[in-house]
C-alpha cells in the first residue's frame, strides 16, 4: 500500500471510535502483512486494547515482516494495557509507519526511540495535518492540561439566539439538532448556564444519533428535578472549570450557552471552535436576545477575528464553523465537521443509548459540586 492511502484508512479506521475512549486518543491501525492482507484496528474504550493491539490480533502470525500505519506514535509504558510499541516488535512488524508523535509526557518519542533500537524501521509524519486535526482535543489535553472547547449556538440569520421572553427552541430543524447531538456525543462533557436551566430544563443527552451522554455541568445551581440532573454544579473561574474537567479526562467540552455563558468563554478567549447552526429565521428587533450576552468590542479596531473552516448545508439550516485565525491555520481543517449526509433527522429518545464512555463518572448526585 501507499503510505499516504494506508494513513488515509487508518484516519478512516479511527474516526469510528471517535467519542469512545476519552481520555485516551481515538487512533487507527493499519497493517499490511507481507502476502498482502490488510488487517485494522482502532482504540477500545478505555481499559480495552488500543488500535495496534487490535490490528495485531486480527493479523497473528501474518504481522512478521509487515508493515504497520498507526495515527499516532505507539505507547512505550504499561498503563492498563501493556506497551504498544513492544507488541510491534514482538509480533515481528517489519516497519511503522507514524502519523505524528505523542505529546503525551510519558511517550513523547519514546515509542519511536523504542521501535528503533529493537531494527524496526520507522517513518514519522505521513498524513500528519490532517491527523492533528482528528486529533486536536487530545493534543490541547495532554500539552495544556485543558479539554478543547466547543461553542455551539443555534441562531437566527439576524444573530439571535432567543425571543424576548427566553423561548428559544427550535429555531433549527431536525438535521441541525441531529447534527448537534452528534457534536455531544463526541465530547465528554457538556456546560450550560444556570438560566437555560430555568428557562429550557434541557436533558442534554444524547438523542437521534448514536453515542453516550456526556457528562453534564451547569454554571450555577440547577432545581433537584430539573431533567439535566444528575449534573455537577460549578461556581467560579471557567478557566478553574477547564483545570478541572481536564483533570477528570475530559478531551472535548461543548459550551451550550446560553448568551451570558458564550460571551464570558468568548470574551476570555477560552473557545477552540465556534460552531454556529444558523436558520433562515428572523426575530426582527433589537430586543430578542443576542449571541453573546455582556459588552463587546469597544472599536472595530478590537473585534475578534476569525476564519470559517466548514459550511455545511443541514436541512434548511447552515452548519457554520469557525475557529480563531491562528488556530485555523494550526490545525488546518476542522476535527468534528461531518456532512449534511451524515445527519439522520430521526427524533425519537429512544435511541439514546450506553452509558458515559469515559472512565470519569458521570454519576452524581444532584447538588454535588466539582468546585
Ligand atoms: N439558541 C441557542 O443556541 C441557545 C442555547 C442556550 C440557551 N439559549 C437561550 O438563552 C437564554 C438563557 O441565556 P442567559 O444568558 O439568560 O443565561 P445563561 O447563560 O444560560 O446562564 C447564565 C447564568 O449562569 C450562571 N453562571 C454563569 N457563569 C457562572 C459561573 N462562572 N459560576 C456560577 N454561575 C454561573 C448564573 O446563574 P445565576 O443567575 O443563578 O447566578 C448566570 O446568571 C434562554 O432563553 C435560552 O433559551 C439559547
Amino acid at each position: 500500500m501507499i503510505d499516504t492511502e494506508a494513513m488515509q484508512q487508518a484516519i478512516e479506521v479511527a474516526a469510528g471510535v471517535r467519542g469512545t475512549t476519552s481520555p485516551n486518543p481515538w487512533v487507527g491501525c493499519v497493517i499490511q502483512a507481507e502476502d498482502g492482507r490488510v488487517f485494522t484496528g482502532a482504540t477500545q474504550p478505555p481499559g480495552g486494547p488500543h488500535a495496534e493491539a487490535v490490528a495485531l490480533a486480527a493479523s497473528g502470525s501474518a504481522a512478521r515482516g509487515s508493515t504497520a500505519w498507526v495515527t499516532l506514535e505507539p505507547c512505550s509504558h504499561s498503563g492498563r494495557t501493556p506497551p504498544c510499541a513492544d507488541a510491534l516488535i514482538e509480533a515481528g512488524v517489519r516497519r511503522v509507519v507514524i502519523g505524528i508523535e505523542d505529546p503525551d509526557p510519558r511517550v513523547a518519542g519514546a515509542g519511536i526511540g523504542r521501535l528503533r533500537d529493537a531494527g524496526v524501521e520507522v517513518e514519522i509524519g505521513v498524513e500528519a495535518s490532517a491527523i492533528r486535526t482528528q486529533l486536536a482535543p487530545y493534543l490541547k489535553h495532554r500539552v495544556t492540561g485543558r479539554p478543547w472547547v466547543v461553542l455551539k449556538l443555534g441562531v437566527s440569520i439576524d444573530g439571535r439566539t432567543a425571543a424576548p421572553d427566553g423561548s428559544s427552541r427550535w429555531i433549527t430543524g431536525g438535521a441541525a439538532q441531529a447534527d448537534a447531538h452528534r457534536l455531544r456525543a463526541h465530547s465528554d462533557a457538556i456546560v450550560v448556564g444556570a438560566n437555560t436551566v430555568r428557562v429550557d430544563d434541557p436533558s442534554l443527552d444524547v438523542r437521534h444519533v448514536t453515542g453516550s451522554d456526556p457528562l453534564r455541568v451547569v454554571l450555577g445551581e440547577a432545581a433537584v428535578d430539573a431533567r439535566v440532573q444528575p449534573a455537577l454544579e460549578f461556581h467560579g473561574p471557567l478557566t478553574e472549570l477547564l483545570d478541572q474537567l481536564g483533570q477528570r479526562g475530559v478531551l472535548q467540552v461543548m459550551v451550550e450557552g446560553g448568551a451570558t455563558v458564550a460571551g464570558d468563554f468568548h470574551r476570555q478567549g477560552l473557545v477552540d471552535q465556534y460552531v454556529f447552526y444558523v436558520a433562515p429565521v428572523m426575530f426582527g428587533g433589537s430586543d430578542a436576545r443576542p449571541i453573546f450576552g455582556g459588552a463587546g468590542a469597544p472599536s472595530i479596531g478590537e473585534v475578534w477575528r476569525g476564519a470559517f473552516t466548514q459550511v455545511v448545508p443541514l436541512g434548511g439550516d447552515l452548519r457554520i464553523d469557525v475557529m480563531a485565525a491562528s488556530e485555523a491555520g494550526a490545525t488546518g481543517t476542522l476535527p468534528v465537521g461531518r456532512s449534511a449526509d451524515a445527519a439522520s433527522t430521526g427524533g425519537a429518545d429512544e435511541d439514546r443509548f450506553g452509558s458515559p464512555s469515559a472512565p470519569f463518572s458521570t454519576e452524581s448526585r444532584p447538588g454535588e459540586e466539582i468546585n
